[in-house]
């Protein structure tokens, strides 16, 4: 049985008070809720948030880290400081990463070995761009981005996969349940490929792109899709609270 998992990606919003505020707000109204949910702030909301989640069940995430323990890396931020800081989870691969700041495969499996490694929980985002859906190789993207990022990654137990299309992040275009489903096997049937039947049926894979409280429930209605990563709608409790307690009516 996979656990539902809801995470939010503040992204580059809020202050340290507003966050703050949102996070027990967050905890005020989810904390029955038995589904797995993660929060992930900006780095310099990460202390003052670990403090607002204390006793609540609401996992606490950053949105990347660097590649390296510690070093010479000028404005990066390690999974030293991170697990210091109380950090339980990381979002890697995120498509702003990709195509924003030209991370590639190789960098991003560094940094997914460094997170296991430290016991972090994973969440790694896979999807294609417009053009690559157009030009029909959303399949083959996506397989490369996961033999790439899960390259010499024996152990799937503290990975969730989330499928986030580009073209449906932030845009208000959401692909159809149906089409996100169709991908979601896609990747179930590659775990079950390059791990086992029983990874693949263990692994939770998240949906992100444009979900909103009126398509939450649709899209967790699908065989395939265990989970939501939430961008524009985390970053208020009246649009994420209601996407958690979503509910698919069966
Ligand atoms: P969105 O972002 O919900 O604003 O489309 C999703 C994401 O980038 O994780």
């Amino acid at each position: 049985m996979r656990t539902p998992y809801i995470a939010g990606n503040w992204k580059m919003h809020k202050t340290t008070a507003e966050a703050e505020e949102l996070a027990r707000s967050l905890v005020r109204s989810l904390d029955r809720e038995n589904k797995k949910v993660m929060i992930a702030p900006a780095f310099t909301a990460l202390g003052p948030v670990k403090g607002c989640l204390e006793g609540s069940h609401i996992l606490l995430g950053a949105q990347n880290m660097g590649p390296e323990e510690q070093g010479a890396h000028t404005g990066e931020v390690s999974v030293l400081m991170l697990k210091d800081l109380g950090v339980e989870a990381v979002i890697l691969g995120h498509s702003e990463r990709r195509h924003k700041y030209g991370e590639q495969d190789d960098l991003i499996n560094r940094k997914v070995r460094l997170a296991l490694s430290h016991d972090l929980e994973v969440v790694l985002c896979v999807g294609e761009t417009l053009e690559q859906r157009e030009g029909g190789v959303t399949r083959r993207i996506v397989e490369q981005q996961i033999r790439g990022g899960l390259k010499e990654v024996g152990d799937l137990g503290r990975i969730t996969i989330a499928y986030e299309p580009v073209w449906a992040i932030g845009t208000g275009k959401t692909a159809t349940p149906k089409d996100a489903d169709d991908t979601h096997g896609f990747i179930r049937d590659l775990l079950s490929r390059l791990y086992s039947a029983k990874v693949a049926e263990d692994t939770v894979i998240q949906y992100g792109g444009s979900v909103k409280p009126n398509n939450a429930a649709e899209l967790m209605s699908m065989e395939n899709i265990d989970g939501l990563l939430v961008g524009g709608a985390s970053l208020a409790a009246d649009s994420f609270v209601p996407i958690v307690r979503y509910d698919t009516g069966s």
